[in-house]
């Protein structure tokens, strides 16, 4: 139903039908079609309801702790790292033993894995490497700094050092392609927020020699731009540079990968600000950044999308992030956001916006909290802020990403000041508002109410779909949704509000809201509830 976005889309989509072929499950693909992306598993659209655990929990043992985590937060998804050090840790000596481990678990909790490969680069450094690698200077160089001091960081420039991270990752994309032919792992994070931090390219005696060079020609296509490195990108032109080859890098590995089995692939991006042209020196220079998209787009072909990592609790900010991945040429995905409960309204503007999945960080109970980033501790109140959310799409998963790649849809959370958002659908301006009770209206002044409890805490968000021409699907917590005609006309109505669920891909309808539950909008508030919204005009006249 969907077409591919890009030859290369296509050439995998083929290669995935080959491999399928031999598979019992057709292979995980990415498909977009006008701006609607989706994530395609089991060979319909599926939206991720996912929880990373946190980075060392790689093993056999912590991983079993993040099993009662991730069902009590309805995730359908795990994402787990394994590290280049765990999988080589003498050279050409494989040991995939963590990976079957991990298949093992994921099947008999019923989750699906996005697997991270944590190798030349985990949060620019090459901490999760082997030791024969990092402690090898001579054969695996890191950056130079200005002056031509060594950087933590590997150069993405020698291809010694490529070559030896992408024989290794293609040893897990083998094992893949052998051991899980029911796919259980659905796609794959290729290295870790890319990039080096205060020395944005590598200032060696072949990094001085390439950066001398003009820009490549797929850069120049891409951008229009064309000269040298500097005249083409003058301040940021180290950052450029540097994006370029970390970028190809990269794109080197997840080929590699994908000829061997052919699973989407995506990067995950360090974050520097949502509106700032950064600074090269205080960003991760290389990495996926918003501003460096194209770069990444034109060196990376076999790269899906690009994925922010959330952990700005200002919520201007994380809208601002979440519009800038979202892109006809980019699928929003948030690999990582804060587990602390204000992060959980999130999950409504990402899937509003399309979004094909979502994860939380640090959702296992090994003991670790990554606090400030994240929750103090996974107490109940955390987990329960995910776990609503994700109970009510995971009620209707299929049916909503099937309409999310199709129909137009929007979501927003409570913003930091409070205030309404809306939207207009179709003949219809959809609105929400926060931390109300169910029933009355906050102007009334003939009867005192105290505020919500909730009124004061950042929570709220919701989502919507617009169906037909007069229906909508609203799905949401902590927020009361009103529909007003678009135009401002006086006849419009909200004809019905029926509760109910999709079955076999068909509403049913378990009950109609009326009355006190319609009188002061739709009140979503502390359970999982989706909505079918009939509208209407008795005047009777189209618009
Ligand atoms: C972002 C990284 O991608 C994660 O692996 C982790 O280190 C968090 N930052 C911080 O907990």
């Amino acid at each position: 139903m969907l077409t591919k976005l890009a030859p290369l889309a296509l050439a995998c989509a083929l290669a995935a039908h080959t491999a399928a072929a031999q598979t019992a499950t057709p292979l995980p693909r990415l498909e977009s079609r006008e701006g609607h992306h989706a994530l395609i598993v089991d060979g319909a659209p599926f939206v991720m309801l996912g929880g990373q655990v946190n980075n060392s929990s790689n093993y056999a043992e912590p991983l079993k702790t993040a099993w009662p985590v991730l069902d009590a937060m309805h995730a359908n998804t795990v994402e787990v790292p394994i590290a280049w050090e765990q999988v080589e840790p003498v050279e050409g000596q494989y040991d995939l033993s963590f990976l079957q481990d991990l298949l093992d678990q994921a099947r008999a909790h019923d989750k699906r894995v996005v697997l991270l490969w944590f190798g030349s680069w985990k949060n620019t450094s090459p901490s999760y490497a082997p030791a024969w690698v990092k402690l090898n200077n001579a054969r695996f160089p890191r950056m130079k700094d200005q002056q031509g001091k060594d950087h933590g960081v590997l150069s993405p420039l020698f291809p010694a050092t490529m070559e030896a991270d992408r024989r290794a990752f293609v040893k897990v994309m083998d094992y893949l392609r052998d051991h899980d032919r029911q796919n259980t792992v659905i796609m794959v994070q290729p290295e870790n927020e890319t990039g080096s931090y205060r020395v944005p390219r590598d200032f060696s005696a072949e990094g001085n020699r390439l950066f001398a060079q003009q820009i490549p020609a797929a850069l120049a296509r891409k951008t229009g731009k064309s000269g040298t490195w500097t005249q083409a990108f003058g301040a940021q032109a180290p950052r450029a540079f540097n994006t370029w080859y970390v970028a190809s890098y990269v794109n080197a590995l997840a080929q590699a990968g994908k000829t061997v089995k052919a699973l989407p692939m995506y990067v995950n991006a360090s974050l520097a600000g949502p509106s700032n042209v950064p600074d090269p020196t205080g960003v991760a220079s290389g990495g996926p950044q918003w501003d460096v998209l194209d770069i990444w787009k034109a060196a990376a072909p076999a790269i899906d999308l690009a994925a922010p990592d959330i952990y700005d609790r200002a919520s201007g900010n994380v809208i601002q992030y979440l519009d800038k991945y979202t892109r006809p040429d980019n699928a929003l995905m948030v690999p990582e956001i804060g587990n602390a409960k204000e992060f959980a309204r999130f999950f409504w503007p990402t899937i509003g916006r399309g979004g094909i999945g979502f994860s939380p960080f640090g959702m296992d109970a090994s003991g670790y909290f990554n606090y400030p980033l994240g929750a103090r501790a996974l107490d109940s109140k955390e987990l329960a802020a995910f776990a609503l959310p994700y109970a009510t799409v995971s009620s209707i998963m299929r049916d909503w990403a099937e309409i999310a790649a199709t129909r137009p849809t929007w979501g927003t959370a409570k913003p930091d000041n409070g205030s309404d958002q809306s939207v207009t659908l179709g003949a219809w301006t959809i609105t929400a508002s926060w931390g109300q009770w169910q029933f009355g209206m906050k102007d009334w002044t003939w009867i005192k109410a105290d505020p919500a409890p909730w009124a004061s805490e950042p929570v709220g968000g919701m989502a919507v779909a617009q169906l037909s021409d007069h229906e909508y699907l609203v799905m949401g917590d902590h927020v009361r949704v009103s529909f007003s005609p678009a135009d401002k006309r006086d006849d419009g109505m909200v004809v019905s509000v029926e509760e109910g669920t999709f079955r076999d891909g068909k509403w049913v309808t378990a009950r109609v809201w009326n009355g006190d539950q319609t009188d002061y909008g739709l009140n979503l508030i502390d359970r999982p509830q989706v909505l079918k919204v009939t509208t209407g005009f008795y005047s009777g006249k189209p618009r």
